[in-house]
């Protein structure tokens, strides 16, 4: 207690912050859900578990760093957490003046914000030089907890702690530092770095149980980095030179109690028009406290059930702490005006039974018309990935069309999220004559930046609108063609998103309107600050970023030469510089100097103006692109730029589904003129195209790739949506049935596995409390609040059983593993389907054996039955490197981890430079020389 009563002194006003919390708040939650327990304990009046969070902050740093560098490096660098911690020393760092910095104090406000700042930093001098690069630093924060027990002891279980991390990166908690005992192996949890809503708190075990008689102190440490793309420029933000990073901690304990609780940020339901749901998926947030619940059914309260049901999708399995969105079907058989919807959960926990009453508000709209439409949009929902209750919004058009004309599909801003903020978003998009817009979610306000996962979630939504609105008569005559194209437009972040669907999808958008867009991630904001840098090979280096080329929106503009695009940025922008439309527009030009590209630089705007799409330009491109011909029907050259073939469209007909060397770029370069169709090719192994889609007048004309003549059978030519694959064998090329081919790898990049089709499943040894079940645990808290990707967790019994029996799902799959290799994992191994395997109980990598300790190994591996699914083994040989390879689990874009890499201790200090190996796998899961540094 000294230490702390230091810290009381010298924080001036309230010395804690106060923020524990007693269990009674959480049964007053319940009680107002009316859940009935049947055999459960109930949580019962009591004062509870108190935590008391000191606000006194010792601070280390400005370390550079560059964005996503912390998933390699230490989260606590410099310090080692399993040393003690010098408060005396001082640690080299190129920021400061004379080269090395010291610990400091930071004192946190009552609502827990954290205010970090090195004023003393000359920063103008050092971004005079580096740009943005030079403001990206890194510190660590540590500070105290007290852990206080009930002071009448009827509730002797262990407490668990909830912890709210806003936009820091992650956190331990530690032994108290008077503790004496072995060394800790910190587990570090991920904050909430992007402040995302709906996030449910970080709920996690201390690292020993506190005292039932007396106050029990720990430590908690926190990595604090300042991104750009996080706090932006201090100049612009806060009229300083001097960046401040800003992080907003709040700590809970409760009681592990067996109980399930509401969340209802996690709900999920659509708006009516007209008495009939907008989409019938409807999702309801449960949290598990401490055990592990199956949810068994769903039921309509009675009263209403004469014309509205719902069904249970499917049983969902929840977690000890894990929060998921049940997914429920609605089946209505006349329009319901009610303004609530109630619904009965029954769930199961062993013996136990409970069911859980569910009170969900409904908004009802009449039937929209031409001048009646919801200023806010109508809230549409669908199951993503077959069961993730997910919603979308849109704007109807004004009138109805015989020929339905493309729709709109805008991607909002990173920090957006549509149905907030007055709609915002949605209100900023100028409504049609004829054609739907659409808002899609991207599965949060970040996502992946619409890649991946996110790319995902707007075509779903694209595809859900077709089929709700196909789904009853009075809705038909505003549908939507089946796999119809579109317009994209987006700002900011979805700006980039724009540029980046319409690049990958070029033969499914008709124009481009991407305002305020960034290129790519390492050009927002540059890496020349990196410290792995300082220690990485360049050939290894350019491994590990090739993870990164899906997303370099500038390799892949050839795709766009030919599509009409209206591109926006202020002149002023703080936020994204301008410079960077105007260098995608360059780049573009250089593929095609006659694209139709137009650039409107509104030279005295900022980041964000109301009338950034509602102005006549605008309106004059859209309209004119919505109902102009297709472009490409007459376009004769062309070139088709493919990373990651699994996550490409095609272009004029044409596609790639091989590449030669998987993990560089594939390039298809076309020339159509009546003396024959010529085809170039760089670095591809496999390709289509649709004979229907080429001109008529060359029909009959020679046809050659790498200038070889195919010989084609010419009754192929007219059949309807008949494509040929040509496949390179040796240099020859073949033509073949597009079946033999059309199974694209899904390998290249180990975030290809967030792009799954249905939750991802994560096997753990056994269910019991173990580093594996705390890693599954946390891996499925980062998937839900940074994705709303759903999680099914599953023991190595279970998944034995499933894969033999046909039943597992089938969806990605994670496999996570540490020390010795026995069960799943091993069985999983044993068929040698990558070039890992394993000896006896020893993970080994071709011939060698991986052993050391503090070693981290990811891979992508195939799923065990399902051919277009993908599992990723995450394995450390001990504790302390399965926690090394979790931090690696690519749960932000910007994350450099190829299809498989092996890193050890050194990294803590030198980030990648710490990697020993990693590569990218070749076709069919097989070694890739040229891709590999091993
Ligand atoms: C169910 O639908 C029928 C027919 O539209 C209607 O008459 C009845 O009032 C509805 N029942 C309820 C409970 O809304
Ligand atoms: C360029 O695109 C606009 C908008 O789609 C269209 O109106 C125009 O005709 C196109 N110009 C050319 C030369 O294709
Ligand atoms: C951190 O300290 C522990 C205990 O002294 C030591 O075993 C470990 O190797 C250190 N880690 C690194 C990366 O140096």
């Amino acid at each position: 207690m000294l230490i702390v009563t230091h810290c009381f002194t010298s924080c001036r006003s309230v010395f804690f912050g106060l923020i524990g919390l007693s269990v009674a708040r959480l049964t007053t939650t319940l009680q107002t859900q009316r859940q009935v327990a049947m055999n459960v304990p109930m949580v019962t009046e009591s004062d509870g578990w108190t935590v008391y969070l000191s606000r006194e902050w010792e601070v280390l740093g400005p370390f550079p760093i560059h964005a996503r560098e912390q998933h390699f490096l230490s989260p606590s660098f410099p310090l080692n957490l399993s040393e003690p911690i010098d408060l005396d020393r001082t640690w080299p760092s190129s920021y400061v003046d004379g080269g090395s910095v010291g610990w400091s104090k930071a004192c946190a406000g009552k609502d827990g914000l954290i205010e970090v700042s090195y004023p003393a930093v000359r920063w103008a001098s050092l971004r005079a030089t580096e740009g943005w690069a030079a403001l990206q630093h890194h510190s660590v924060l540590r500070s105290t907890l007290i852990v206080h027990p009930p002071s009448r002891s009827h509730s002797l279980s262990e407490p668990q702690l909830l912890v709210n991390l806003f936009q820091g990166s992650f956190f331990t908690i530690l032994p108290s530092p008077d503790a004496v005992g072995e060394a800790v192996i910190p587990e570090w949890h991920a904050g909430n770095i992007y402040a995302l809503g709906k996030a449910p708190p970080n709920a996690l075990k201390l690292p020993h149980p506190p005292s039932l008689d007396s106050p029990t102190t720990y430590q908690i440490v926190v990595s604090g980095d300042y991104e750009i793309r996080l706090f932006g420029d201090p100049r612009s933000i806060l009229g300083t030179e001097v960046p401040k990073l800003s992080v907003t901690l709040a700590v809970d304990v409760q009681d592990s109690a067996s109980t399930v609780i509401r969340d209802e940020s996690h709900d999920v339901v659509g708006d009516f028009v007209g008495g009939w749901a907008f989409g019938n998926a409807v999702g309801i947030g449960l949290r598990s406290l401490g055990s592990w619940w199956t949810v068994t059914g769903a039921t309509v309260s009675t009263g209403i059930s004469e014309n509205l049901t719902v069904s249970l999708l499917e049983k969902q399995r929840i977690g000890p702490t894990q929060t998921r969105v049940i997914p429920v079907v609605l089946i209505q058989t006349s329009p319901v005006y009610l303004d609530e919807l109630e619904i009965i959960l029954r769930l199961e926990s062993g013996d136990a039974e409970s069911e859980v009453f569910v009170t969900i508000p409904l908004l009802h709209h009449p039937q929209w018309s031409a001048d009646s439409v919801p200023a806010g949009g109508i809230k549409a929902t669908f199951f993503y990935g077959t069961s993730m209750p997910s919603a979308f919004l849109v704007l109807p058009p004004e009138e109805p069309r015989n020929v339905p004309l493309p729709p709109i599909l805008a991607l909002h801003g990173a920090g957006v999220d549509i149905f907030h903020s007055d709609r915002f978003w949605i209100k900023a998009l100028p409504r049609q004559q004829h054609s739907w817009l659409i808002a899609p979610a991207g599965r949060t306000e970040w996502g992946l930046d619409w890649h991946g996962s996110s790319t995902q979630d707007a075509w779903s939504a694209v595809e859900a609108l077709c089929d709700i609105l196909a789904s009853r008569e009075e809705w038909n005559r505003w549908s939507l063609a089946p796999k119809t194209k579109v317009l994209v437009m987006g700002h900011s972040n979805g700006g980039q998103g724009a540029w980046y669907v319409a690049a990958r999808y070029p033969d499914r958008v008709v124009g481009v309107v991407p305002a305020a867009a960034y290129i790519k991630s390492q050009a927002y904001v540059p890496w020349v600050q990196s410290r792995s840098a300082h220690y990485v090979d360049p050939s290894l280096r350019a491994i590990l970023d090739s993870s990164l080329t899906p997303d370099d929106n500038d390799l892949f503009l050839s795709n766009l030469a030919a599509t009409p695009i209206l591109a926006i940025h202020g002149g002023n922008d703080d936020n994204v510089p301008v410079w960077h439309t105007r260098a995608l527009i360059s780049t573009l030009k250089t593929w095609n100097p006659h694209a139709n590209v137009t650039f409107r630089e509104d030279s005295e705007e900022r980041h964000w103006y109301p009338d950034v799409f509602k102005n006549d330009e605008v309106a004059a491109f859209v309209s004119s692109t919505l109902s102009g011909q297709d472009a490409g029907a007459s376009i004769r050259t062309f070139t088709l730029t493919v990373a990651v073939p699994s996550d490409s469209g095609s272009l004029h007909g044409w596609s790639i589904y091989r590449l030669g060397i998987p993990g560089r770029l594939g390039r298809l370069t076309v020339n159509i003129n009546p003396d024959g169709i010529s085809v170039e090719t760089s670095n591809i192994g496999a390709f289509s195209y649709r004979p229907e889609s080429l001109p008529k007048d060359v029909k009959n004309a020679p046809f050659l790739v790498d200038g070889q003549r195919i010989e084609l059978d010419e009754a192929t030519w007219d059949q309807p949506n008949f494509s040929l694959a040509l496949v390179q064998e040796k240099g020859v090329w073949t033509p073949h049935a597009l079946f033999d081919v059309a199974t694209t790898s899904l390998t290249g990049r180990i975030s290809n596995l967030l792009s799954s089709t249905s939750p991802i499943t994560i096997v753990v040894p056994n269910r019991l409390p173990s580093p594996e079940s705390s890693a599954a645990l946390r891996i499925a808290h980062n998937l839900n609040v940074y994705h709303k990707l759903d999680v099914g967790i599953i023991d190595a019994d279970e998944a034995d059983r499933a894969v033999r029996d046909g039943s597992l799902a089938s969806g990605n799959l994670v496999v996570l593993s540490y020390g010795k290799l026995r069960g799943f994992a091993a069985s999983l191994l044993s068929k040698s389907a990558t070039p890992f395997g394993v000896d006896g109980t020893t993970l080994r990598l071709r011939s060698r054996s991986l052993t050391a300790p503090s070693t981290g190994v990811l891979f992508l591996h195939p799923h065990p039955t399902n051919p277009e699914a993908l599992a990723l083994v995450i394995y450390g040989t001990d504790v302390s490197g399965l926690e090394r390879a979790l931090r690696l689990f690519p749960i932000r874009t910007g994350v450099t981890v190829p299809d498989w890499i092996v890193v050890g201790s050194q990294a803590d200090a030198r980030g990648t430079g710490g990697v020993q190996s990693a590569g990218v796998w070749g076709n069919d899961w097989s070694w890739n020389e040229a891709m590999s540094a091993f």
